[in-house]
């Protein structure tokens, strides 16, 4: 293996991001590291910002629903896909205001599913980014509420953007499909269908691409929506972004299993174990720690690989797999 430690970074050169030029040369500097480590946390917080004005309370007073909903959503998230779709829409010009409040509607249908993914019915999980689930804060009929009025909230964020109509609606359609029955929400049956089952690993995929890869990949392309619209004169962008966008979404779910297997519950800030303790079959548990692993590096360096006709303009996307390739590295060490 050929690793290159650099600070908080490790480089792997299977990644596929050094096939960016002089990308991944730039970004291992020191100054390189410290601007990707700048445009992440200023776009986070934008994000944050945006999410708490969205979710803001009424003249009259907060709600219990709304301060519920704003607990699932503010603090203690790492804005992946805010930060994937940010980064996409820098590569397309599109307006950061707008990506901020874009990103913010992502972040929104992400935590309805985190919530309604705890719920008892579901995963039975009390711990959610280091604090009780908001099922148990709140009780489990406000959190129910809370995944509904949060998925209306992103689409109301979308449709009352400051954008012409083809876009919003292409927006909404894109975000719509991430969570319907072929995305997110079939994922999930999926996963509940196959509790104590021996699978093959194509099903394993098959779901994981589901459930929570289809975000992941929607959060990409919605980047670039909000100012392209996906027709011929874009294709060559839309499928190099949708290859990156399915190979980083497949990539997050496989680290996720490897990590509820290997990290403990302080560092996950979700208790550890679940998987195997449910009996569900992940890619951890069907491949083997080392295999998923491997896995997991390979959809990275495909994913670089998707982007690298794109050249330097995709330098923030190359730069969101290095910090997911470096969480792997530093979460789950080689086996
Ligand atoms: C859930 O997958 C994916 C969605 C929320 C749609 P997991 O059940 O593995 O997620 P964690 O481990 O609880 O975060
Ligand atoms: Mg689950
Ligand atoms: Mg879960
Ligand atoms: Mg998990």
């Amino acid at each position: 293996m050929n690793n290159v430690q650099t600070g908080s970074t490790l480089h792997d050169d299977r990644t596929g991001v050094s096939t960016l030029g002089g990308m991944g040369a730039r970004a291992r500097g020191a100054s390189g590291r410290l601007l990707t480590e700048i445009w992440m946390q200023d776009g986070a917080t934008r994000v944050e910002q945006a999410l708490a004005r969205l979710l803001c309370a009424e003249d009259d007073g907060e709600t219990e629903l709304m301060a519920a909903m704003r607990y699932a959503t503010l603090h203690g998230a790492k804005r992946t896909r805010a930060l994937l779709c940010l980064a996409a829409g820098t590569l397309a010009d599109t307006p950061a205001h707008m990506l901020d409040d874009v990103g913010a509607a992502i972040e929104m249908m992400h935590a309805c599913t985190l919530v309604h993914d705890d719920l008892p019915a579901m995963d039975d999980d009390v711990l959610r980014r280091g604090r009780p689930t908001v099922h148990v804060k709140f009780g489990e009929a406000t959190a129910i509420l809370v995944g509904d009025a949060l998925q209306a909230h992103a689409f109301l964020t979308l449709a009352s953007l400051d954008a012409p109509g083809d876009n919003r609606i292409a927006l909404v359609r894109e975000l719509a499909q991430a969570v319907s029955a072929e995305g997110a929400a079939g994922g999930q049956a999926m996963d509940l269908s196959l509790v104590g089952q021996h699978v093959e690993l194509d099903r394993i995929v098959a779901m994981h691409r589901m459930k929570s890869g289809a975000l992941v990949r929607a959060s990409v392309r919605m980047g670039a929506l909000c100012a392209v619209a996906e027709d011929a004169a874009h294709a060559a962008l839309y499928c190099a972004l949708d290859r990156y966008g399915a190979c980083f979404g497949l990539a997050l779910q496989v680290v996720d299993d490897i990590l509820d297997a290997t990290a403990d519950t302080a560092t996950l800030g979700k208790t550890s174990g679940k998987d195997a303790a449910a009996q569900k079959p992940t890619c951890a548990s069907i491949m083997g720690l080392q295999a998923a692993r491997q896995f997991a590096l390979d959809l990275l360096r495909d994913a670089g690989e998707a982007i690298a006709p794109l050249g330097p303009r995709a330098e923030r996307l190359a730069q969101m797999l290095q910090r997911a390739n470096a969480y792997l590295f530093k979460h789950a060490p080689c086996a």
